[in-house]
């Protein structure tokens, strides 16, 4: 059986919690997040008009596009408001005060690390800042 293999994109106090941060990785792009101490990676790329989902905020588990506020479970991708769309979500791992993101799909974007330790070449992170929420008793 393969080998799952997780690749390191930054270290935990490099994201701290109510931040995400935009993974690129060659032409694609990643949203982590910190929400609430747990951290979720989902496609960065809005499916409706590619707005940035790594810009959105969330409300209660739910990632809200900045653009035309569709929204996203956070966990799964999945859409409530139309359940045939769905985004792509990651599994993340924390070892060691590090992010580790599972870039298995689909095969000819995998980044090319030669082990889990070492990162791609081609990738890149930016630290955007999630906008409040808007219910105020909602935290990040
Ligand atoms: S671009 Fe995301 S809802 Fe329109």
């Amino acid at each position: 059986m393969e080998k799952v293999k997780y690749t390191k994109v930054m270290k935990c106090d490099d994201l701290e919690i109510g931040k995400s941060a935009i993974i690129s990785v060659g032409e694609k792009e990643i949203a982590l997040f910190n929400y609430k101490g747990e951290y979720y990676a989902i496609e960065n790329t809005c499916p409706h008009r590619g707005a940035p989902l790594g810009e959105g905020r969330i409300e209660e588990g739910i990632l809200i596009c900045p653009n035309h506020e569709w929204r996203f479970e956070l966990k799964t991708g999945w859409c409530p408001q139309n359940p045939e769309l769905h985004t792509e979500t990651y599994p993340v791992k924390v070892h060691e005060g590090k992010i580790y993101v599972r870039l298995e799909k689909p095969k000819d974007q995998i980044a090319a690390g030669s082990s889990p330790t070492a990162l791609p070449a081609d990738l890149k992170v930016n630290v955007p800042t999630i906008l409040k929420p808007r219910n105020p008793d909602e935290e990040l």
